[in-house]
């Protein structure tokens, strides 16, 4: 199978050999065999955040530069929208200005689709609202890959803020596609019995959903995104759910911790389990470089 696809706009899209496409690029573009073969010298990609950023954006900018492509950052309180001009009045103007390929995060669900159909170059999904944020699953994917190989039968799970996760969504498309088992677990009020009829087990009892599983993800609170209070308090969520040393040592022996940053330490994670060697949160920070290589390079190329 090759690649098709001009856009990457979520991970319920793709097949399972699609996934595996990026993920084996990647893994060429980490390992620097054919290097030269990917360039994108003379392309230009505009990184386009309307909603704060760090990784995202940072290793979106290092991986077009790896590729010798030039790339522009544009900040949703720097540019012209904040003057009232429209996403897609902002987006052609962009690709007036000789855009190849625009890297869109946005707070609305739905809109990396919306600019896929106004503008004529790849747009790349960097995060809509709660719906997917697919380059950061394929890293959290690769990365669990590397450490844990074959993914199949394998239990991951997904701990904290699901309802208001895109990495949740996208993390869930993906690792059922490849054949792993995944557990989503928190609070009922943020982990809705509805995500079982897409393939999830769900369970609101953090001992259950940590005994066994090969990986735990953990999810900062999404307060950006909620409109009223779904916990007593951020100490109360600590208590019940945060991965502490004492949760931890009830956890199979080798079980990766992950999380897909901003950490929130003392909330969803004990500072000391966050810097502890079982986690692989900086790993599947610097994985993010090549997978979005990888991503840049076969959509601007198809
Ligand atoms: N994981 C993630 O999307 O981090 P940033 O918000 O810093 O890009």
């Amino acid at each position: 199978m090759i690649w098709t696809r001009k856009s990457l706009l979520s991970i319920e899209d793709l097949s399972s050999e699609e996934i595996l496409i990026i993920l084996d690029k990647a893994k060429k573009l980490k390992e620097a065999k054919d290097s030269q073969t990917y360039s994108l010298k003379g392309k230009r990609i505009i990184n386009l955040f309307m909603e704060p950023s760090t990784r995202t954006r940072v290793a979106f900018e290092i991986a077009a530069k790896s590729l010798g492509a030039d790339t522009i950052s544009i900040s949703g309180e720097a540019s012209s929208l904040t003057k009232g001009e429209t996403l897609k009045d902002t987006a052609m103007n962009v690709r007036a200005l000789g855009a190849d390929a625009i890297v869109l995060r946005h707070s609305s669900p739905g809109s990396p689709l919306f600019l896929s159909k106004v503008v004529d170059v790849p747009i790349i999904n960097a995060g809509d609202g709660s719906h997917e944020h697919p380059s950061q699953a394929l890293l959290d994917i690769y990365t669990l890959r590397e450490r844990l190989g074959n993914l199949k039968g394998k239990k991951i799970t997904i701990l904290g803020d699901i309802l208001f996760s895109r990495v949740a969504r996208s993390n869930l498309w993906g690792l059922l596609k490849l054949g792993a088992i995944v557990t989503l677990a928190g609070p009922s009020t943020l982990v809705p019995l509805e995500f079982q009829s897409l393939g999830a087990r769900v369970t609101h009892d953090p001992k259950i959903a940590l005994k066994g599983a090969d990986a735990v993800m953990l999810l900062r609170i999404q307060h950006e995104r909620q409109k009223a209070s779904h916990f007593p308090s951020l100490t109360e969520y600590a208590n019940i759910f945060g991965l502490d040393r004492k949760m931890l040592s009830e956890m199979k022996e080798n079980a990766l911790i992950l999380h897909p940053g901003p950490l929130n330490r003392g909330v969803e994670i004990e500072s000391v389990v966050a810097d502890s060697n079982r986690a692989v949160i900086l790993e599947q920070v610097a994985n993010g470089i090549a997978v979005r290589m990888a991503i840049l390079h076969l959509c601007i190329t198809t």
